[in-house]
């Protein structure tokens, strides 16, 4: 596992947007570059930073095929806190050649929760799997909606949200954990780490513990992003805030072997 520590969150962005720029701009074939995308708030500066340099023509998403983590189950595209809304109006909207046939979001308001996930993965599987998966992680180290005890084998499917979590999202549903919807479709942590690669931003202070878990702790399903450290290919992109709970010597160790990589 590579550790990326970055002095702050622009930092920790625009070294994350850099990497994915430069891992499109190197593919090449028929096939396109397949991409993994997640929501939240710490992806936003990648994505601002990804609109920058397709705006300016430094990287292109004219072959770029993309695969987003997680729906909330019940909410349609329209309302303001889908990720279908988010991603388009964060992200996809602002690219000048994202072709909307290349975007692949799960159905939340799907009336087969269970089809709708099987065909996810066949979907997947038809690109010839994710070339790499960006994605962040949640103060209980869920990855996508896969909260702790769900197994580390685990495929696309629909996911109970934790009491823990619907409070710490319902900052965007008027601070009310009861409006925020109680199940979610989200690709496994099997899915995940099917991929290439996987690069996984974590921010602030209030990851500290996760990424203490991930990057120090044993493999276990209690913090699912753990399964990383079994990922031939993860990076975790982190900032300083983030590296309070590691060791001295866990920061010292990945800044050294890391020092030719920081911007
Ligand atoms: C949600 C999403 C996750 C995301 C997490 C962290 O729960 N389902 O995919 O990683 O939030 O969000 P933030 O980046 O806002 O801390």
């Amino acid at each position: 596992m590579r550790v990326v520590i970055q002095e702050n969150y622009n930092n920790m962005c625009k070294w994350a947007a850099a990497y994915i720029a430069g891992k499109i701009n190197a593919h090449s074939g028929d096939r396109p570059f397949v991409l993994g995308l997640p929501t939240g708030s710490s992806p936003i500066g990648v994505y601002r930073e990804l609109i920058d340099m397709n705006r300016a023509g430094k990287v292109s998403f004219s072959n770029v095929v993309t695969v987003n983590m997680d729906e909330y189950l019940g909410l349609p595209h329209e309302h303001d806190q889908s990720y279908w809304y988010f991603m388009h109006d964060t992200f996809f909207d602002h690219l000048v050649d994202m072709k909307p046939e290349n975007i692949n979001i799960l159905n939340g308001m799907t009336d087969d929760p269970e089809g709708e996930c099987r065909r996810y993965e066949e979907k997947i599987a038809s690109y010839g799997g994710i070339d790499l998966f960006m994605g962040g992680i949640g103060v209980d180290g869920h990855l996508a909606f896969n909260e702790p005890f769900t197994s580390l084998n685990s495929r696309t499917g629909v996911r109970d949200l934790t009491t823990d979590t619907r409070i710490v999202n319902s900052r965007f549903f008027g601070n009310d954990p009861e409006k925020v919807p109680a199940q979610a479709l989200s690709v496994g942590i099997g899915t995940v780490m099917d991929s290439k690669e996987v690069l996984v931003l974590i921010n602030g202070h209030n990851k500290a513990r996760a990424l203490a878990a991930v990057v120090e702790g044993n493999v276990s399903h209690r913090w699912t992003c753990s399964a990383l450290q079994m990922h031939n290919a993860a990076i975790i992109a982190c900032d300083e805030a983030a590296c309070g709970e590691i060791t001295v010597d866990t920061y010292k160790y990945f800044l050294d072997i890391e020092r030719n990589e920081r911007l």
